[in-house]
């Protein structure tokens, strides 16, 4: 049986993609699974955390014993993380946040024209950097998928969105990251420190992230 090293603790997890409709019947988004996401909120649970899990739309069952909040859009998603974040002791930001929006949502579905046509996009908010700004006795957590220069581009993000630490993965290994059920992570402090976690199951990677969310809130509270 899982240990119950999280009780009494309130855990607020994104998953999945964001959906940026360009009109009624088309949008902008990824192909994020929502697996890992909803490892992490299960594992949580499991060590009985009380668990919110926010997720864009993905082909997975709401998990019993958690609330599960169904968003599409990235303003969506911010809203339903900042609310259920007040709270929280510990926030995972697994969902692949799209980083633009349409600047015009089109009420009607727009028709083909002759030629090209361009889109005209507008920044997403961060939430994770929201988080970080107002970021209280909260340990945060974020996920960053990188090409290249992995190590120093996600410190670099863990200290400009004041998140705790990021596991970075790379979308080019098969099996892992986007739609797996494995996963290969670094774990990746704000100061640079690192170290390369070995390819296991996404639930087991949630353990280990619990584990050191767990760490870094005791360190933080002794
Ligand atoms: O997209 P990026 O690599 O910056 O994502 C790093 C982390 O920031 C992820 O945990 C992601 O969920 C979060 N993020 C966010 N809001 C965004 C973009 C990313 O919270 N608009």
């Amino acid at each position: 049986a899982a240990p119950r090293d999280l009780e009494g603790l309130k855990v607020v997890v994104s998953a999945g993609p964001t959906r940026e409709y360009l009109d009624p019947v088309r949008f902008i988004s990824n192909p994020s699974s929502g697996k890992m996401g909803f490892a992490v909120a299960e594992d949580a649970r499991d060590r009985g955390a009380q668990v919110t899990l926010v997720t864009g739309p993905v082909g997975l069952a709401d998990p019993p014993d958690m609330a599960v909040v169904r968003i599409e859009s990235a303003l969506e998603l911010r809203d339903a993380v900042l609310g259920a974040a007040q709270t929280a002791d510990i926030v995972v930001m697994t969902a692949a946040v799209a980083d633009y929006r349409a600047a015009e949502l089109k009420g009607e579905k727009q028709a083909k024209v002759a030629g090209d046509v361009s889109i005209h996009l507008t920044p997403n908010p961060d939430i994770l950097a929201e988080l970080g700004c107002e970021k209280g006795g909260r340990v945060l957590v974020g996920f960053a998928m990188e090409t290249h220069a992995g190590v120093e581009r996600a410190a670099a993000k863990a200290a400009r969105k004041n998140a705790d630490f990021i596991l970075l993965n790379y979308p080019t290994q098969a099996g892992t990251a986007f739609g797996g059920d494995d996963n290969q992570v670094t774990l990746v402090r704000a100061d640079g420190t690192h170290e390369d976690w070995p390819r296991t199951s996404k639930r087991e990677v949630a353990r280990r992230l619990l584990d050191e969310a767990l760490r870094v809130r005791g360190a933080r509270t002794s």
